[in-house]
């Protein structure tokens, strides 16, 4: 007979009980209100994928400067409280747990999609065109934040959170990874500050570490994670020291007791990863560098991110195309595909909720693994 692999087994998050040890990474996917309010069919979409053992629902901006792209979801007015309090409901309705990304863009942004100009630690553009409800655009260029503008986003990212836990969310995850504006603070290339907020790492991960702060102080450090993507050059950033850089945030986060820190494609043999796992006392969720889609690299990768030290593994396209990703992987059943791209980050239910389950695919191999799973 063979063993459930460690990962389908249950777990804990501080004093959360989980299922199992999978978590619904954040996915960006633009099916919000123009205003940033979650619609029902987000309500559904994050229901459908309640078996995840936590879900860590997509970027959502704490003010209206920060917003990224057309169409994603936002948590600074009372109607995005409400509307995240029908999709949290959804969710423990179906018996999921759900935690939110706050996710401020800084150079991240555009004019065309929030009619203000972006900010950033520094006037520096993004090198791409970004996309905005008029199509793609050059990136405008950013104005630097005085201090009054840290300070004042500082409390923002706070209010998010407080708003974030009335709509029922366990708890927050800080957006510090894939070049939005914490790590466009952290990055060298993207922080050219002469103040107590450049220069130095020490300097540069202090604004990171006031926003993880301000929340923890909020909302209790037991409710709120971090994400951060070591080396990453997503959206243009180029760290120069990421080996200093991050032991100098993990040197100023480890204190806090925050329920986690989450890396982003995480490789188990990575320098940066070894030594960010022998600093972090806490608990650390991995999300797997993953090179395709199928049971047998998802399983494969999952097992070894647990065996590499990480507690909790993290999962996103699988999530995003198996709502009964975790039925599946029991059953050794062959994943869905993510159908096409550029369904991603388009509004409306196709390429969202129309991800069929094994229970809807009656004719695949993958029911003949459903049935004899009923019959054992
Ligand atoms: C459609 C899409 C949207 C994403 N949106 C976010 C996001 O809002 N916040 C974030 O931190 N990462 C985001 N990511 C990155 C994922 O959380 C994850 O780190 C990445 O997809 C790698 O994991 P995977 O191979 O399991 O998909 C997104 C990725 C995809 C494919």
């Amino acid at each position: 007979m063979t063993r459930t692999p460690d990962f389908l087994t249950p777990a804990r998050l501080g004093r959360l009980a989980l299922p199992n040890h999978l978590v619904m990474a954040p996915l960006t996917r633009n099916r919000a209100e123009a205003d940033g309010t979650p619609t029902p069919l987000m309500a559904t979409h994050y229901a459908q994928r309640a078996s995840a053992g936590l879900i860590i629902a997509e970027g959502s901006t704490p003010n209206p400067v920060g917003q990224t792209y057309p169409d994603i979801t936002a948590i600074h007015s009372d109607r995005h409280t409400a509307g995240w309090r029908q999709v949290t409901e959804a969710v423990g309705a179906a018996g999921g747990r759900m935690f939110l990304q706050l996710q401020h863009g800084g150079r991240v942004s555009h004019p065309a999609t929030t009619g203000l100009t972006p900010v950033a630690p520094s006037p520096v553009p993004l090198p791409e065109t970004i996309f905005t409800p008029d199509g793609h655009r050059p990136a405008a260029v950013p104005r630097e934040m005085t201090e009054d503008d840290i300070r004042a986003t500082i409390a923002e990212f706070a209010a998010a959170a407080r708003r974030a836990v009335d709509a029922g969310f366990e708890g927050v995850e800080v957006h510090s990874a894939n070049g939005m504006l914490l790590h466009q603070f952290l990055a060298a290339n993207t922080n050219r500050r002469t103040d107590a907020y450049g220069g130095s790492v020490e300097r540069r991960v202090r604004f990171a570490a006031e926003v993880t702060e301000a929340v923890a102080d909020a909302i209790g450090a037991e409710r709120v994670g971090i994400r951060i993507s070591p080396g990453s050059t997503v959206n243009g950033v180029l760290e120069d020291d990421t080996d200093g850089l991050y032991a100098a945030l993990v040197a100023r986060l480890k204190g806090l007791d925050l329920a986690y820190l989450h890396l982003v494609r995480s490789a188990p043999e990575a320098g940066w990863y070894r030594r960010i796992r022998a600093d972090w006392p806490g608990t650390l969720i991995g999300n797997p560098d993953l090179t395709d889609l199928t049971t047998e690299t998802v399983t494969r990768e999952s097992a070894r991110m647990l065996a590499a030290g990480a507690d909790l593994v993290a999962l996103g396209r699988p999530f995003l195309a198996n709502p009964d990703l975790l039925t599946r992987l029991r059953l050794g059943a062959p994943l869905n595909p993510v159908r096409e791209r550029y369904l991603m980050y388009v509004g409306g239910a196709d390429g969202y909720n129309d991800y069929p389950t094994l229970v809807d695919q009656p004719s695949s191999d993958s029911m003949v693994a459903l049935d004899g799973a009923r019959v054992a």
